[in-house]
């Protein structure tokens, strides 16, 4: 079957609005660490996909879903050992009396009990986020997106403050941001406790990810944490995009900040591709959430989503896949930077071991248009990137954690070239 009778099909069975990534769609047949393959064996470098983590198909984490499959799949109201001991192992690698778990499929879910997690501890409704973020898609967590507005507007329980930007800072420059962006959340805490619904919490990405990933010194959310606190609300740090060592620096993104969220929730990543995801909290939150709510999920922390999640966490340990984050993003973020000073449209170069983009301006304007044709003259040449932020001008490079020097050089070599041929 042709690729154009593909779209036709996806198009009747899944609607006209399901996303395609590229002008030309992309249809890959097999997957191996970095590499995806279309129907014609042609390779194409993944520097996009941040769900592969360890690579795509990893051996130990195929084996792992296998042999688990072929032995037992059932739900959590049964008792299984795979469950706990992903859950130890995952806590211990968090610190702060985080050392309860819940696990569930999606990221979207993961936040949707977070929310409820600050709900029931607070007695209150009231969240902040950022006006430029993504966190899923149930009713309740859509209530924070930026871009589709919900069936009767967005609710009054929510306040939106300006996230945190490298061109166009908050406070008016980069050296401000951090008691600016405070200040904002202060001010939307006031507003909600004077409001019906109260202040339950602050939900944000601790890199910022949707947002652009603006390059934030140790320390940004400090104030603001210590705010949220003082106010009885509770911080959830939303670890889907960084978490697992994609920084290189640190293992999850707020701990590269240097603060202590109250609940944290992962997804993508964490287990390679098999739906997995979690919340993870200190055991007193996790209490009242319970006391609050009947909560099961069916398929959540089955015992081969644990036994995908643990072998995931094995592969990142074993392959010292944060430390090849590091020294393989340094250099990839060099390469970037050099490139960066030969072409005007790039006005920005930045990021954090394998999650690292270029911000695209023209004539002080964003080059979203520009950005798209790159994106697309990238795919052409065989390499996979795509695109973020408020106005989709951000070259967005996060590609598995296996990604090598060599994998670096081609894909800065292709931009260059596609930089040269596409602005
Ligand atoms: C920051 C963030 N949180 C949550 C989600 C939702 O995760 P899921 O698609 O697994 O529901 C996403 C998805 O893109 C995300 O980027």
């Amino acid at each position: 079957m042709s690729g154009e009778d593909l779209i036709a099909r996806r198009r009747r069975l899944l609607g006209r609005h399901v996303t395609t990534f590229y002008e030309e769609p992309f249809a890959p047949v097999r997957g191996e660490g970095v590499w995806l393959y279309d129907r014609e064996g042609r390779p194409h470098l993944d520097c996009y996909n941040n769900v592969p983590h360890v690579g795509h198909c990893h051996p130990r984490v195929v084996d792992a879903i296998a042999r688990q499959t072929a032995t037992l799949n059932v739900h959590t109201r049964y008792v299984h050992d795979l469950i706990l001991d992903y859950g130890e192992r995952l806590t211990a690698r968090l610190g702060g009396g985080l050392s309860a778990m819940i696990m569930v499929c999606t990221g979207s879910e993961a936040n949707d009990v977070a929310l409820r997690m600050a709900e029931a501890v607070t007695g209150n409704r009231g969240f902040i986020g950022t006006d430029n973020t993504y966190h899923g898609n149930t009713s309740a967590v859509s209530q924070l997106n930026a871009r589709k507005v919900p069936v009767g507007g967005f609710g009054d329980h929510v306040r939106k403050v300006p996230a945190p930007d490298n061109l166009a800072p908050i406070g008016g420059s980069p050296e401000k941001q951090a008691e600016a962006f405070c200040a904002e959340v202060e001010t939307a805490i006031a507003d909600l406790q004077a409001s019906p619904h109260g202040f339950a919490g602050l939900i944000l990405c601790p890199y910022f990810a949707n947002e652009g990933f603006p390059t934030l010194p140790r320390g940004f959310l400090d104030r603001t944490v210590e705010a949220v606190h003082l106010a009885g609300g509770l911080v959830i740090a939303d670890e889907v995009q960084p978490g697992f060592g994609r920084l290189g620096s640190h293992f999850w993104g707020h701990e590269r900040l240097g603060f202590t969220p109250d609940i944290v929730t992962m997804g993508k990543p964490m287990a390679n591709g098999y739906p997995a995801a979690a919340v993870v909290t200190r055991p007193e939150i996790l209490e009242a959430f319970q006391e609050q709510f009947r909560y099961f999920n069916t398929f959540g922390g089955n015992p081969v989503a644990a036994a995908a999640a643990l072998a995931t966490l094995q592969v990142i340990e074993d392959e010292g896949l944060q430390e090849n984050a590091r020294d393989v993003g340094g250099y990839l973020l060099a390469r970037l930077c050099e490139i960066g000073a030969r072409h005007e449209v790039v006005a920005d170069v930045r990021g954090a071991g394998m999650f690292l983009g270029l911000e695209l301006m023209e004539d002080d304007r964003p080059a979203t248009a520009s950005c798209a044709r790159l994106v697309n003259e990238m795919r052409r040449r065989g390499v996979l990137v795509h695109s973020a932020g408020r106005h989709d001008h951000i070259l967005k490079i996060r590609p598995p954690l296996v990604f090598s020097r060599e994998n670096a050089d081609l894909l800065a070599d292709t931009l260059e070239a596609a930089l040269g041929e596409a602005l």
